[in-house]
């Protein structure tokens, strides 16, 4: 069990840290909802989270879809909508700048998050396993049409090729991730000599089993949360507080 670290224990964390990710070629990043925490968009299973306001099963899955596509898409569009509201905060451009200081080709960034935020603040070739806010595609398995939305959306939309109902292009539960880009997030899991697992409760497949993978596979694995989760007890760096301010104080410490 962790407790809260007081400075000096995060002082001497960031600097275990730093040692790790100066031994390390290749590098990759694990984030969930918590690196988005400070730009204003809800976790979900923090107190006051999406999903406790919200029935999953009503508004995440392809059944709750198929029953009542309307509620789907209420509960997307305002998702959507507060979009052009958020903007990345000092954790996503940490983030962005590690990722400069390694090179594309030795740090990939794995994201659970759909916000794009990462994006924003100037990440490349982000690793989007649950999908996006900002892309809409067909609720037919058969068709393949999907397009980049991120504008507000009226009504049902439905598909010009096959006209059946769009929906937002994000992995719902009971849903197999885009194939692609898991087999990416795997090998960068393998590969990489220092894992950061960031703002993520770690308890939703695949996050949990990319942790383990890197591990098995002789990375050091570090994570930042704002409390311990399942995954603390494994790590080999746990570091608590919010991601926006520990990881650009991460950087501080390497560029030092
Ligand atoms: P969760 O809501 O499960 O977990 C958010 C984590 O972020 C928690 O561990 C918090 O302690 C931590 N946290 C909150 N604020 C933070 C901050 N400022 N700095 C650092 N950490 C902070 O969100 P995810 O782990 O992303 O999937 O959830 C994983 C998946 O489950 C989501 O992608 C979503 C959800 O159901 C789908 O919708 C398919």
């Amino acid at each position: 069990m962790h407790h809260p670290v007081d400075s000096d224990d995060l002082e001497v964390a960031l600097a275990k840290t730093a040692g790790y990710l100066r031994e390390a070629k290749r590098v990759a990043v694990l984030t969930g909802a918590g690196v988005s925490a400070e730009s204003g968009v809800k976790t979900f299973r923090d107190e006051g989270g999406l999903w406790e306001g919200h029935d999953v099963e009503a508004v995440a899955t392809p059944q709750g879809f198929k029953r009542d596509p309307s509620l789907v898409w209420k509960f997307y569009n305002a998702r959507r909508n507060q979009l052009a509201e958020v903007k990345p905060n000092p954790g996503h451009f940490a983030l962005a700048e590690l990722q400069r200081r390694f090179g594309h080709d030795n740090f990939t960034l794995i994201t659970q998050n759909v916000d794009g935020l990462h994006q924003k603040a100037g990440t490349a070739n982000v690793l989007e396993v649950h999908g996006s806010l900002r892309r809409i595609r067909c609720s037919n398995v058969a068709c393949d049409y999907e397009e980049d939305r991120d504008d507000a959306l009226e009504g049902l939309p439905e598909c010009e090729k096959c006209a059946r109902y769009l929906r937002p292009a994000v992995v719902w539960f009971g849903e197999v991730l885009p194939e692609d880009v898991f087999i990416a997030a795997k090998m960068a899991a393998k590969e990489c000599d220092a894992f950061l697992v960031v703002g993520t409760s770690a308890v939703v497949w695949p996050g949990a089993w990319l942790i383990l993978l890197a591990r098995e596979f002789g990375a050091n694995v570090i994570e930042v949360n704002l409390n311990p989760t399942d995954a603390s007890s494994i790590v080999d760096v746990a570091m608590q507080g919010p991601s926006g301010v520990i990881l650009p104080k991460l950087v501080e410490k390497l560029n030092s």
